[in-house]
């Protein structure tokens, strides 16, 4: 009987720590942004994460197709509050109330898990000039006392997506790392209050924007896949900037009295297309690296646990301002069709899977007519017509079309055009130099399709179409991409010196 039950308990013991394994493989949290002319039916959507085991979502605003889809779904939601609120919210409580009774008690009571309500969205970026700083805290203050008021308050925590910009390390290494000066008091009171709540600090971590910033940026430490020049601090060797940027933040908390003040990152991922370095090979080679980091439990070299990690995004936003970069309508690990961009390792022998069941508009396309001349005087004005209300950001240079032949080029954006508006009758019609195809043309560039966008049908009419250039779905990167690469330059004259 004796080892008959010691090995039946090393049996349960390896069925728990496998439970924990695959449980932490599903820990996974997506950000879902919806700024996309031709959204995929929010159904597909949770079906998509769940098919994929993706049990976390992270969503920037609520949005009641969106919820609502969410409903019994067994996937938790971090539901995001946009700046533009924190004022109203901060001028009075009965504001957060409402708010709170309207888009959390209403979804929670509906079987939506929602954990946590993000207050803004990285609010105190410098390019905000102080917009939203003073409205902050007295919103997160006035949406917890709502969320307490409606009994939520154990099961629903509050908190804070901040840019990593708000600390930073004056000299070469993280354990120099305090948060910025003109907002440091502001950054300590918001902290104190989320740990007197039991609620996490959410962080947005972007190694892609460091090297967008600094062409000199040595692009292995971008990677988790080690460097042969790491930031030595102390007795510790960064080989990753995200490891470095992370410590950072656990320096600047243990040096002002949070040493164990939980942490979230709210958004980390690389894009695939819009910049030289935002290519499939290296999303998939960052993503690979932060998966495996997951999968494994891995911490930072500062602290052993590992974060909650929300990647972003989950699918192309079509839509989303390209101020920052044309790279920003292509940070998903899915298309905007929900099909797979690249291979990724799940863990447990398992990869990505696409959308199932997704429709789409006729096989056709809009082309330049065959007998069109590439020096038609109205050429370049067509063009610019189409990629003035279509997404051409896949054309610029050192994007996935860029580098296209004149007529080839024109073709991409008279089709890009036409599928944005549906396949209209008449959007087509370039001054006479496009025609439709039903026999599928081709680039001649590998990652360059003629798309044929989604079918939006019925759903189209249940929400109305986002605007893509309000305050929540754009994420500003101008400052912070200085500020990481200001940090990041010291890391860097840090090692040579
Ligand atoms: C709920 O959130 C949505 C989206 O952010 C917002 O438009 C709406 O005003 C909110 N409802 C209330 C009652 O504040
Ligand atoms: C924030 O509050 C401070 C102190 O009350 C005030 O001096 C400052 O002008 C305010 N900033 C903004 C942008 O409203
Ligand atoms: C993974 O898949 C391979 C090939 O299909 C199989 O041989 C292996 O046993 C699988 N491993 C696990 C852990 O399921
Ligand atoms: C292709 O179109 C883009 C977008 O209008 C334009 O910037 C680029 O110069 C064009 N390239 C060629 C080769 O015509
Ligand atoms: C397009 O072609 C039609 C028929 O040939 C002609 O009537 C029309 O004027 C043309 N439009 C333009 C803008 O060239
Ligand atoms: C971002 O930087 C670009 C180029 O430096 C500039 O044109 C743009 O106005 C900046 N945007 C913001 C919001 O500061």
């Amino acid at each position: 009987m004796e080892p008959h039950n010691s090995s039946f308990l090393w049996a349960l013991i390896i069925i728990f720590m496998l439970n924990i394994n695959i449980s932490s493989v599903q820990g996974l949290g997506f950000n879902w942004g919806t700024r996309a002319s031709h959204p995929l039916s929010p159904n597909i959507v949770v079906k998509l994460m769940k098919d994929n085991g993706f049990n976390k979502v992270k969503l920037f605003e609520a949005e009641p197709w969106v919820l609502d889809a969410l409903r019994n779904s067994g996937i938790q939601v971090m539901l995001g509050i946009p700046n533009d609120f924190l004022a109203p919210l901060a001028s009075g409580v009965s504001i957060a109330e409402n708010w709170v009774t309207k888009n959390v008690s209403a979804y929670v009571s509906r079987g939506v898990d929602i954990r946590y309500v993000a207050v803004g969205n990285e609010p105190f970026l410098t390019t905000y000039k102080d917009m939203f700083t003073n409205a902050t805290l007295p919103a997160v203050q006035n949406i917890q006392a709502a969320l307490i008021k409606a009994g939520l308050g154990r099961q629903v925590k509050v908190t804070v997506p901040l840019n990593a910009d708000v600390y930073q390390s004056d000299s070469s290494v993280p354990s120099e790392g305090n948060f910025r000066p003109d907002i440091h008091d502001l950054m300590i009171s918001i902290v104190k209050f989320l740990s007197d709540n039991g609620a996490p600090l959410t962080i947005n971590i972007y190694p892609f924007l460091s090297l967008y910033a600094d062409p000199h940026f040595p692009i292995d430490f971008a990677f988790f896949a080690g460097t042969n020049a790491p930031v030595v601090d102390g007795s510790v060797s960064y080989t990753n900037v995200f490891d470095a940027n992370y410590d950072t933040l656990v320096w600047a908390l243990e040096k002002n009295g949070f040493s164990s003040m939980p942490i979230i990152v709210g958004e980390i991922g690389w894009p695939t297309d819009g910049d030289v370095n935002a290519n499939i090979q290296y999303a998939r080679k960052f993503n690979q690296g932060l998966f495996n980091r997951i999968i494994q439990g891995q911490g930072t070299p500062k602290r052993k646990t590992p974060p909650d990690v929300y990647l972003f995004g989950l699918i192309d936003e079509d839509t989303k301002s390209i101020q920052p970069g044309n790279f920003e309508r292509h940070w998903g690990v899915f298309n905007y069709d929900g099909t797979v961009k690249y291979k990724l390792d799940l863990g447990s022998n398992r990869t990505l899977v696409p959308a199932k069941g997704v429709r789409y508009l006729p096989r056709q396309w809009c082309v330049l007519a065959p007998d069109a001349s590439e020096n038609d005087p109205n050429l370049v004005d067509s063009i610019n017509y189409a990629c003035t209300y279509a997404d051409c950001t896949s054309l610029g240079y050192g994007s996935t079309c860029g580098g296209l032949d004149a007529r080839s080029n024109a073709s991409y954006a008279f089709n890009k055009y036409f599928q944005m508006s549906n396949q209209q009758k008449g959007s087509c019609n370039f001054n006479n130099l496009s025609v439709i195809t039903r026999i599928e043309p081709t680039t001649g560039k590998a990652n360059c399709k003629y798309e044929i966008m989604i079918d939006l049908g019925k759903h189209k009419k249940a929400r109305s179409p986002p605007t893509s250039s309000t305050a929540t779905g754009w994420r500003s990167q101008n400052l912070s991409c200085y500020v990481m690469a200001v940090f990041l330059l010291s890391l860097i004259i840090g090692r040579v010196a």
